[in-house]
C-alpha cells in the first residue's frame, strides 16, 4: 500500500499548560477527502496548524508525503495549498493581485500565475471581480477567493480549515461541486466542517474530536451504523404509554427537550409498531444522518 500523505501520531499541542489537542493519531490516504470533526474549542484549528508548520507540535510526530515535517517544513509547504478558518486577505490590494502575490511566495513566473490567477478565478466564479479591492467583496466571495488562492501552487494536498463557512446555500453547493472535481483529479484534501452534509458528502472517512482528543473515526456510513443505526424515529410530545413501552422493550432513545428520539437498524417497522399500537400522531420517520452520530457523541449543550 502507497504510504499516507499525512501521518499524525500522538499529536500534541500545550498552550501554557492548556491541552489543546491531547495525544491525536490518524493518516490520511493519497486521494482521499479526510475529515476533522468537532464542537467549538475541539482542537480542530489546532490541529491543521501543526500540520503546516504554523505552531510546532508540543509532541508526537508528524510526518507528511512520508517525510518527517519538522525537518523538511519549506519543501513540504511547496506542495501544500491551505485555507486558513480566518480571513488573511490583504485588504490593500485586489483580488487578483492577492493571488498573484500569493504565487510570488512559490516563485510561480509572473506569465504563468497570471494564467492559474484567471482559470482560479473562474473556477471560483470570480472571474468578474478580478480587479475588484478586498473590501469590497461579500463575506462569500472572500471565503472562495481564498479557495482560489490555497489552489495557487497546484497543491497535492490542500488543507481546508471550514472552507464554506459563511457561504449561502448556492455558493456552498458550488465549492462542494468543485471540491469534487479536486478530488477526482487525484488531490488529498483534509477538511474541518461544522456542517455534518457537507462531511457526509465529501469525506471518505473523518474523525470526530472533542477535547483534544478523538473520539471516533470512520466512513460516514459506517459512523452511523455504529453509532446510531439507520432510522430514527422523532415523537414529538411522546405519552407515558409510549414511554412506558420503549423502557419495557428497551428500545433505545434519547430526550431532547420535549422531542424523542428513537434510534433503531429497522425504524420502519417500529414506525409501524408503534402507530398500530399507540397513538402516534407526532411522529416521524427519517434515515438518521452523521449530525445525529456528532450530537450523540458530542452531547447537546452549548460550547462557551
Ligand atoms: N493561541 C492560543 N493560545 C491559547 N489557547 C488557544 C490558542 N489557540 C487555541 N486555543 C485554545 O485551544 C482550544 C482549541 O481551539 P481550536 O481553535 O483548535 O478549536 P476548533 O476545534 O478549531 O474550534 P472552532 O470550531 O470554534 O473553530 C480552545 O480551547 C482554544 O481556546
Ligand atoms: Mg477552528
Amino acid at each position: 500500500m502507497t504510504s499516507p500523505v499525512i501521518e499524525a501520531v500522538d499529536l500534541r499541542k500545550a498552550y501554557n499548560g492548556f491541552i489543546a489537542v491531547d495525544g491525536i493519531s490518524f493518516q490520511v490516504r493519497p486521494g482521499e477527502c479526510f475529515g476533522l470533526l468537532g464542537p467549538n474549542g475541539a482542537g480542530k484549528t489546532t490541529t491543521i496548524r501543526m500540520l503546516y508548520g504554523y505552531s510546532p507540535a508540543s509532541g508526537g510526530s508528524l510526518r507528511i508525503f512520508g517525510e518527517p515535517l519538522a525537518e523538511n517544513l519549506r519543501v513540504i509547504k511547496q506542495r501544500m495549498g491551505i485555507c486558513q478558518q480566518e480571513d488573511n486577505l490583504d485588504p490593500d490590494l485586489s483580488v487578483e493581485q492577492n493571488l498573484l502575490v500569493f504565487a510570488r511566495y512559490f516563485d510561480i513566473p509572473m506569465r504563468l500565475a497570471r494564467e492559474e490567477a484567471h482559470s482560479l478565478l473562474l473556477f471560483f466564479a470570480l472571474a468578474g471581480r478580478a480587479g475588484t479591492a478586498i473590501r469590497e467583496l461579500s463575506g462569500g466571495m472572500k471565503r472562495r477567493l481564498m479557495l482560489a488562492r490555497s489552489l495557487i501552487n497546484r497543491p497535492q494536498l490542500l488543507i481546508l480549515d471550514e472552507p464554506t463557512t459563511g457561504l449561502d446555500p448556492q455558493s456552498r453547493h458550488q465549492v462542494w461541486q468543485r471540491l469534487e472535481e479536486l478530488k477526482a483529479t487525484g488531490l488529498t484534501i483534509l477538511l474541518t466542517s461544522h456542517y455534518m452534509e457537507e462531511a457526509a458528502r465529501l469525506c471518505d472517512r473523518l474523525l470526530i474530536m472533542d477535547h483534544g482528543k478523538v473520539l471516533v473515526e470512520g466512513t460516514p456510513t459506517e459512523l452511523i451504523k455504529r453509532h446510531v443505526g439507520r432510522e430514527v424515529i422523532e415523537v414529538n410530545a411522546p405519552s407515558s404509554a409510549m414511554l412506558d413501552f420503549l423502557k419495557d422493550k428497551k428500545i433505545e432513545h434519547e430526550a431532547v427537550g420535549p422531542r424523542l428520539l428513537i434510534y433503531n437498524q429497522t425504524g420502519s417497522e417500529l414506525f409501524m409498531h408503534l402507530n398500530q399500537e399507540l397513538s402516534c400522531a407526532g411522529c416521524s420517520l427519517r434515515h438518521a444522518t452523521l449530525e445525529d452520530v456528532f450530537l450523540r457523541l458530542t452531547g447537546r449543550e452549548l460550547r462557551e
